[in-house]
Parts: structure tokens; sequence; C-alpha cells
């Protein structure tokens, strides 16, 4: 019944990667009745869970008008439906916003990065005027290079935008999870210590999200 979308128009921000990451988790470790709405037209996170071996389910929808009137009828038949954002497309972003009961917003904490996510709380807090404040809304910060200045930037710069909660786990650039794709994997399946690194933060922030229902 709960609906919490990954948006952000900006490309490569890590909202499949971390949609995947979600849905896995869900439905593997927590043993729920999740479902992963792909609505980016490159399809890359239904792909990638077609490609594993435990099923876990997903579907392809994709237009504004399709993502408004299906996103409700599929969150009737599971009790979390994730939906992964597509790239520039802002009609398609409106209507999941329009649907959403928790908007999630990956951000890079590059300059350019930080300029294009207000594009992204422009769109939030439009539905949020339309719908007397839903969704909810917070970002993170994806991809995100352990040391560099620009991180201090962007978690003070982001802390100043009162519609949306900045959400305390960081998820750090790993080659661990930019190998998952394409393995059709997730961090879960590797070994090494520093997948278990992202293992732990993975966990920290789906347990944060969960926190905010
Ligand atoms: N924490 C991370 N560490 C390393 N690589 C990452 C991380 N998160 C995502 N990536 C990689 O960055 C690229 C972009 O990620 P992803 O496809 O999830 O972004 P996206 O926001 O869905 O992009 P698009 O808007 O194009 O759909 C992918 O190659 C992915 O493997
Ligand atoms: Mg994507």
């Amino acid at each position: 019944m709960t609906i919490i979308a990954l948006i952000n128009q900006k490309g490569g921000c890590g909202k499949s990667t971390t949609a995947v990451h979600f849905t896995y988790w869900l439905a593997t470790k927590k043993n729920k009745r999740v479902l992963l709405v792909d609505a980016d037209a490159q399809q890359s996170s239904s792909e990638w869970l077609s490609g594993m071996e435990v099923a876990v389910p997903y579907k392809v929808v994709q237009t504004p008008d399709d993502l408004l009137e299906q996103i409700p009828e599929l969150a009737g038949q599971y009790s979390l439906v994730i939906v992964d954002g597509p790239a520039s497309l802002a009609e398609a972003t409106r209507a999941i916003l329009f649907r959403a009961d928790l908007a999630i917003v990956p951000v890079q904490p590059t300059g350019v990065d930080l300029r294009s996510a207000s594009d992204a709380m422009r769109l939030i807090r439009q539905a949020q005027s339309v719908r007397g404040g839903s969704p909810d809304a917070a970002v993170f910060l994806s991809r995100a290079v352990k040391g560099t200045k620009l991180k201090d930037e962007a978690i003070a710069l982001l802390s100043k935008t009162p519609e949306v909660s900045l959400l305390k786990t960081v998820i750090h650039q790993k080659q661990a999870i930019a190998d998952t794709s394409g393995q059709s994997a997730t961090v879960w399946d590797f070994p090494s210590a520093r997948a278990k690194e992202s293992v732990q933060e993975y966990e920290r922030l789906f347990k944060e999200i969960l926190s905010m229902l």
C-alpha cells in the first residue's frame, strides 16, 4: 500500500541502483510483498531484476498517464511499491509525485548535481502544494567520494531546504556497487570487505527511509 519513489531528473545519481537494492532488500531480507515499478525508458532496473536468480517482482510503467493510473492499482496488490524514476522527463516525475507517499532524491555531491537537485525540489514543492503536503520527501547523498570537501558543502546546502529532510546516511562511491548491475547482482552477493561496507550503508539507508513512514 505504500509507494516510495526514487526521483531526480539528473541522470546517473543512483536512482536505479538504489531502487533495485531497496526492492531486493525488502523482498529477500524483510519478506515484504514488494514490487519495483520501472518508469525509466532505459528499463535498466527491470532488466537487472529479470537477470537475477531470485525472483523479485517488477513492472515497466512509463507514460505519465499510465503512471498516474497504474501506480495506485499496483499499490493495492503489494504492501510496498518502489518506483524507479526516469531521467529528464519532468511530466513522468510529476505523475509519480502525485501518487507517491514518500519521495527519495539521491543527489551526487558535486556542484552541477546540487544545482540540478533544485529542479527535483521544485517538482516536490508543487506536488506538496497540490496534495496538501504529500509526498513526504528526503534527500540523501549518493556516490559520495570519501574525504572530499564538497560533501560537507552539500550537507550544509541541503540542510537549508525546508520541504525535504536530509537523510543521515551517505552512500559512498564504491567499485562493488558499480559492479552489481552488469552481473545482475546486489552487494549482498559479493564477499569482499568493501562490498560489506556498502551492505551496511544500504541497510542503514533503507531503515532510515522506512522510519519516515
Ligand atoms: N554508490 C555507487 N558507487 C559506484 N557506482 C555507482 C554507485 N551508485 C551508482 N553507481 C553507478 O553509477 C551509474 C549510474 O547509476 P544509476 O543507473 O543507478 O543512476 P540513475 O539515477 O538511475 O541514472 P538514470 O537517470 O540515467 O536512470 C551506474 O553505472 C551505476 O553502476
Ligand atoms: Mg535509472
